[in-house]
This record gives C-alpha cells, structure tokens and sequence, in this order.
C-alpha cells in the first residue's frame, strides 16, 4: 500500500487503510442487518462517489434488499462543493411505502443529503435512513440525523475509495487526504 501519492502537484498521504475501511463496512452492515430484520430496504447509492462502498456495504447485507441508483453532481472538477446540485439521474424504484436507505461516501456540506432527502420524501417512504462511510461534521449543515456513519472526520479534501479528484483516482483502495504544502 503506497504511503503517499502525488497529482497535479497535490501531495496526499494514507489516511485511512484498506483494512480500516473494510471493518468499519463490516460494522455499519451488522448495525443495519440488525435494524432491518424482517424488512425488504432499497438501498439507494449516490453516483458516482458512493459505488465502491456501496459495492462492499451490500455485499454485507444479510436481510432482502433491493438496489437502485441517484446521480448527483456538486463538485464538477473542483476540490469545494460548487453549492449546487445537479439531477443527473433520477431514480427508477417506487419508493412510496418503501424502507429507504440512502448510501453515501461523504457527507461534506449536506447539500447533496439534503437535496436527495426532499426528493426521495415527496414520494412517502414509509422510512428514510442514511448510511455514509465518511462525515465532515464540523462542515455539514443539516436539520436531521444521519444515522449510520462511518468516520467522522476533519474538514480536509479526500480521495480514494470512490472518492475523486477530477474524476480520478476512484479506484484507489484506501483513503488519502490534502497534505500540507512542503
Ligand atoms: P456535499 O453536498 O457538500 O455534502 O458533498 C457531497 C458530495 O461531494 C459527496 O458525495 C462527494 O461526492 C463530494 N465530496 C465531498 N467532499 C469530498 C472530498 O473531500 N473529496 C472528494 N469528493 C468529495
Ligand atoms: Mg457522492
């Protein structure tokens, strides 16, 4: 696992490992699989930030479940939130009546949260839960809980595991943040 890799002139360093990441998936699933006894959820994932995650979350989940997809975009090519969001693709589920699970990477600002709750909402789920792996809650401004979150952490720029700069590096299996200017 490479310590620290380098693009465009921005230096990241390992923030969380791969090992780190997998347990923590394994925690969030057992909580949800705990919770979701005897009910048949939609898990919602957030394109394209949260398809590695959700690949691994899912692939923990014991209890029925069914899958669909959302694509957002706020960030356009950008390290901050553009502060808008964009409905690049909407859903195809029925989701009145339906226990909703929405799967995030990170949940920076909430605007994106935001935005996919009262979306998914006007439809009357008969629940609506958030799963993210990843919660900058120093920065994140919203009226509601979020209800299974991985880690909480800084309010730092982040890459990896889903997550892109410029729409690379998604690939990566671990998590690398900004480093400081040398
Ligand atoms: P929010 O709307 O500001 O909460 O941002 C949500 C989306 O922006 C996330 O789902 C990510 O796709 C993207 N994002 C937020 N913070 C980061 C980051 O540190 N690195 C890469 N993408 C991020
Ligand atoms: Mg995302």
């Amino acid at each position: 696992m490479t310590s620290e890799i380098t693009i465009n002139n921005d230096r990241f360093t390992l923030y969380l490992s791969e090992e780190q990441i997998q347990n923590k998936v394994k925690e969030l699933a057992a909580r949800i699989n705990n919770d979701y006894r005897g009910k048949v959820p939609i898990f919602i994932g957030i394109l394209n930030g949260s398809f590695i995650f959700f690949a691994d979350l899912i692939r923990e989940i014991a209890v029925d479940c069914e899958v669909d997809f959302l694509k957002l975009s706020s960030y356009g090519d950008a390290k901050i939130s553009s502060g808008q969001v964009r409905l690049l693709k909407d859903l195809n589920c029925q989701v009145t009546g339906r226990d909703i699970i929405v799967v995030e990477d990170i949940v920076d600002s909430g605007i994106s949260i935001d935005f996919m709750k009262k979306l998914v909402m006007k439809e009357k789920p008969a629940s609506f839960k958030v799963v993210t792996l990843l919660l900058k809650k120093s920065v994140v401004k919203i009226d509601f809980p979020l209800d299974y979150v991985g880690f909480e952490i800084p309010p730092e720029f982040v890459i990896g595991y889903g997550l892109d700069y410029a729409q690379k590096v998604r690939n990566l299996k671990s998590i690398y943040r900004l480093a400081p200017k040398k």
